[in-house]
């Protein structure tokens, strides 16, 4: 078994398992509680906006209704509402509530009993943000890359430094220990990402090849290094997941070396696709250790005896989480897991020709980390007391369609085709998923310490 970095993670936490251990799960306050509910329900808005529009592009694919939208465009609304809009709204409000005790209401007083309510700039300034990233969704869905989306995307781009400056200059102090390396790191990640749209600009001289290298390389870093890293030290944050020094060394040692593929592809560096799977292997090793981890805590929780009172309401221990945020529990430690696996065998030299050829796959891939894994455990920290009638279709859609892509992509990988409408099968399963996830917020009272 792997030791926890450090001696005061140890102290805190049983041999066995974090999140069996109440000392750790039962942290005075939740962490969603205090994500003011302007933020809670901004983040809310912009998943249905990419649940919607992930389901309208599937549906006008079907080719039996007129497009409502250009594809093309809708692709790029649908991408840049889910990265710009969805995660970076959850990631951010929730690393300022893990980190800054003064953010939001206290969770069981209710309104009014915490922090001073919020300044009037503040509030304006959410707003703006806010604006700004629905203007953003709305010119790439009417004109996709151009004049209006470019400067949109480019101002955000500015948002999104300022917030790292807020949290390195203020806010980090307040982080877990055991969270903070994840999340440091993952504000770096995040900070080098941003300049590879900085430097797309320059392709009207360079050509394609120079936008493709950018952008596969924000990417990259995007997807592995801030969105894995900061959810992992979310959850770590909150007691759910074990955190290890070794798998954070190992997986940050394999960042960098992954950027490598896709920046170079247009120069066409062989030595680059080794190193570049040298990082995938480091990476998706540590991917696979906290999948596996996370799954025994799971199943050793679910065999634990009676609750512990001393756990709070909202996220638990195991044994004390209610059988919907154990289903998110589970979904993140399974698309870890095959996260792991698949990223070490896609990226394998020899495969990675057939498999980038291979849409379905790298589609299925791409929502196996940003919804199996990453929306599955935002919605887990963000929603901790959503009902199962919420979070069973949401998994059930999210899943359903995850399986599908690869499933079918594996089968033209092999050379088969596929013969099932692919399209209105996915679009159901979108559909299930959207279903769920309008039902996450719990409107009316929520009595704090019920477990329903
Ligand atoms: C109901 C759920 C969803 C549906 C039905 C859906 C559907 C789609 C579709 C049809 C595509 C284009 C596939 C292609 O070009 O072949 C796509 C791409 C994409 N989706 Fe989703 N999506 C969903 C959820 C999400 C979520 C939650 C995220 C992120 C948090 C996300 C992020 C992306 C990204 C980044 C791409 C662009 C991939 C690329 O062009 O390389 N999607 N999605």
């Amino acid at each position: 078994m792997i030791t926890p970095p450090s001696g005061r993670i140890r102290d805190s936490v049983s041999e066995s398992t974090v999140i069996a251990d109440p000392a750790v799960v039962a942290a005075p306050t939740v962490v969603a509680d205090r994500v003011p509910a302007r933020r809670t329900l901004a983040a809310w808005f912009f998943l249905l906006l990419t649940l919607a529009s992930g389901t309208l592009l599937r549906y006008q694919w079907t080719g039996t209704v007129a497009p409502w939208f250009d594809s093309r465009y809708l692709l790029h609304a649908h991408s840049h509402v889910a990265l710009l809009g969805w995660t970076f709204v959850a990631v951010f409000s929730l690393v300022f509530a893990a980190a800054d005790p003064t953010e939001g209401p206290a969770p069981t007083g209710g309104r009014g009993s915490g922090a001073a309510a919020p300044g009037a700039l503040r509030l304006l300034g959410e707003g703006l943000v806010f604006a700004l990233i629905l203007a953003l969704f709305v010119a790439f869905l009417l004109e996709g890359y151009a004049f209006r989306s470019i400067l949109l995307s480019t101002l955000h781009i500015g948002v999104t430094l300022g917030l790292m400056a807020g949290y390195m200059a203020r806010a980090r102090g307040g982080i877990d220990p055991g969270a903070r390396p994840w999340i440091d790191a993952s504000m770096l990640w995040l900070l080098l990402a941003s300049v590879g749209p900085l430097l797309l600009s320059g392709g009207g001289r360079m050509g394609q090849g120079w936008i493709d290298a950018w952008v596969g390389y924000y990417l990259v870093l995007v997807f592995n290094g801030w969105l894995t890293f900061a959810v992992i030290g979310l959850l770590v944050g909150r007691g759910l997941l074990r955190s290890h020094s070794i798998v954070f060394g190992i997986m940050t040692l394999g960042v960098l070396p992954m950027v490598l593929p896709p920046l170079t592809a247009w120069i066409e560096i062989p030595l680059a696709r080794r190193v570049g799977w040298i990082g995938a292997l480091l990476f998706g090793s540590g991917l696979v250790m906290l999948g596996v981890g996370l799954l025994r805590d799971l199943a050793s929780g679910a065999k634990r005896g009676p609750a512990r009172p001393r756990a709070p309401a909202g996220l638990r221990a195991p044994e004390r989480l209610r059988a919907p945020a154990r289903g998110l529990l589970g979904s993140v430690a399974v698309a870890l897991l095959a996260l792991g696996v698949l990223g070490i065998i896609g990226t394998a030299p020899p495969l990675v020709p057939a498999v980038e050829r291979t849409r379905m796959l790298v589609i299925g891939f791409i929502h196996l980390q940003l919804l199996g894994f990453v929306s599955a455990g935002l919605v887990l920290l963000l929603f901790p007391r959503s009902r199962g009638v919420a979070v069973w279709p949401f998994l059930l859609g999210s899943w359903a369609m995850i399986l599908l892509l690869i499933g079918a992509g594996a089968v033209q990988l092999l050379g088969h085709p596929v013969r099932v409408p692919p399209q209105w099968v996915l679009a159901g399963t979108g559909l299930i998923a959207l279903a769920g996830a309008l039902l996450l917020p719990r409107i009316g009272a929520v009595p704090t310490g019920s477990s329903r």
